[in-house]
């Protein structure tokens, strides 16, 4: 087994950043180096201003206070750090495709690929290459190709070894994981890189929840575990349409469900839809894979999961049009929350969006409230989709700082965030600024809806 003394993590992002950073919190004698080349993202990491690192995660400001300038460095010298590295994780982004042949549907492999040239190009000795990113099943292969074509003569060992950490809880799920997946190649050098990198993760993690597999085992099984995550939510989803036909309550047939050791509690909260930079993606690369290999069933079945998300968003948005008397041109719509979930500044695929977007459509005014995201961030995720110019979307959509302010004179309250903070407001105090009725749209279940009925607001939940 080799003694690893320098890692390089390529890529600062939402999963570099903290999983490098517990790395290094846990194997003081190793030097990791983050390298990025967005120069804004390592200034940030960089600032002695802990409140101003580019990610809110609880808990890793004091981990990069411990750590950063110990053993833990950020650079945008992608070369020098790659140089000086025995072991490289890749873990830049892996976006849907938004052009060409799989566009939609197929993940986006160019980072990916210009990695493993810029390593081809700039090593100077043998290195273990590890795919921390969510890539399809069989990449490992186009690495392999790249590095061993590469003039250099030197060998890369490719390993797998996906991420499971959850944003908003990432410190906890990093120092404490179920399992850390790592698949290599059965080959001597590759059981010997496995075993290396298992080593950097045993500093910690006890050795029985260290796995070993096949490469493609490895990275089929992170597609297949977030199909699985997504899946669950999806399926509450459904129920909860049918709950709000029936009078049944999803929140009770959760629990009820839930029971069931075969089934389980968790990941069963029906919500206003999925969010994240990860499930979407995901799964549509699954069924483009499903789809390139002729599996045709296998593509719909689960695509579905996508389609009944996207109408969950629809649902929910064409709800508040509908208990506003069936419109909302020109009426306020207080929105608290951005972030796709709760302790987290992330908005990517966030279902407020899309539920934004489509009271756009309405011609709504939409007044934005979260506790972490930034408000050229709300603007920017609108844009993005297209459907309404830069000028109507800044007319029509304001971002405060205060939820107070937000909810005055408003039409409709709408929770698309489970932020905690929502749920010890002053409620009678909202009551008495809005607009009557006083219609509240909790797409998340966390109000005290007796409380709510209690004070005078109509309340809407999912799947009640
Ligand atoms: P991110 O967009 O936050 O970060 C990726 C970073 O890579 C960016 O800062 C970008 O500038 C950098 N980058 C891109 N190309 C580069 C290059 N050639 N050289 C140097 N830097 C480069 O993405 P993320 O959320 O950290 O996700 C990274 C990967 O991990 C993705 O494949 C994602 O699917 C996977 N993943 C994400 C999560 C999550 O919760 N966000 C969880 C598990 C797995
Ligand atoms: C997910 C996976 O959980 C993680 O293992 C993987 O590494 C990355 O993708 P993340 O997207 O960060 O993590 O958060 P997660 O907690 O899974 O939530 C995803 C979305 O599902 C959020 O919008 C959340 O609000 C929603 N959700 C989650 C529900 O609607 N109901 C639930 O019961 C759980």
């Amino acid at each position: 087994m080799k003694e690893i003394k320098n890692i390089c993590c390529i890529g600062a992002g939402y999963v570099g950043g903290p999983t490098m950073a517990i790395i290094a919190l846990k194997n003081p004698g190793i030097k990791v180096n983050i390298v990025d080349i967005n120069e804004k993202r390592i200034a940030d990491w960089n600032d002695t201003d802990l409140d101003k690192l580019p990610i809110y995660e609880p808990g890793l400001k004091e981990v990069v206070a411990e750590t950063r300038g110990r053993n833990l460095f950020f650079s945008t010298d992608v070369d020098q750090g790659i140089q000086d590295a025995d072991m490289i994780f890749i873990s830049v982004n892996t976006p849907t495709k938004t052009y060409g042949k799989g566009k939609g549907q197929a993940a986006d492999l160019k980072y990916i690929e210009l990695c493993a040239r810029q390593i081809a190009r700039v090593a100077k000795r043998d290195k273990i290459v590890v795919e921390k990113s969510t890539l399809p099943v069989r990449t490992a292969e186009a690495l392999k190709d790249i590095l061993s074509n590469s003039e250099s003569g030197f060998n890369f060992e490719i390993l797998s070894n996906p991420e499971f950490l959850a944003e908003g809880t990432a410190i906890d799920d990093l120092l404490d994981p179920d399992r850390v997946l790592i698949g290599g190649d059965d080959t001597p050098t590759g059981k010997e890189a496995k075993n290396t990198l298992s080593a950097v993760y045993e500093a910690w993690v006890p050795k029985d929840r260290v796995l070993q597999t096949n490469v493609w085992s490895s990275e089929l099984s992170k597609l297949t575990a977030n199909a699985f995550l997504a899946q669950r939510i999806s399926s509450i989803n459904a129920m909860s349409a049918l709950c709000e036909e029936t009078e049944a309550d999803v929140d009770e047939i959760a629990k009820a469900i839930g029971m069931d050791s075969r089934i389980g509690p968790k990941f069963l909260k029906s919500s206003v839809g999925f969010g994240g930079s990860c499930f979407q993606k995901d799964v549509l690369n699954l069924v483009y894979i499903a789809k390139s290999y002729g599996l045709t069933e296998v593509a719909e079945y689960w695509n579905q999961v996508i389609e009944l998300n996207d109408y969950q968003k629809r649902r929910f948005a064409d709800n508040i049009i509908k208990k506003s008397y069936n419109t909302v041109n020109d009426k306020k719509i207080a929105f608290l929350g951005w972030a796709f979930k709760k302790d987290t500044n992330d908005t990517r695929e966030s279902a407020a969006i899309y539920v934004a977007d489509h009271l756009l459509d309405e011609n709504a005014h939409i007044v934005v409230y979260d506790p972490k995201v930034p408000a050229e961030q709300v603007y920017t995720d609108l844009e993005y989709l297209k459907n309404h110019d830069p000028e109507e979307i800044r007319k029509r959509v304001s971002i405060v700082n205060d939820p107070y302010e937000a909810t005055n004179e408003a039409h409709g309250i709408a929770v698309l965030t489970e932020w905690d903070e929502f749920k010890s407001y002053d409620w009678a105090k909202i009551y008495s600024s809005v607009l009557k009725p006083a219609n509240v749209f909790d797409g998340r279940n966390i109000l005290n809806k007796k409380a709510l009925e209690e004070v005078g607001f109509n309340v809407y939940n999912i799947g009640k």
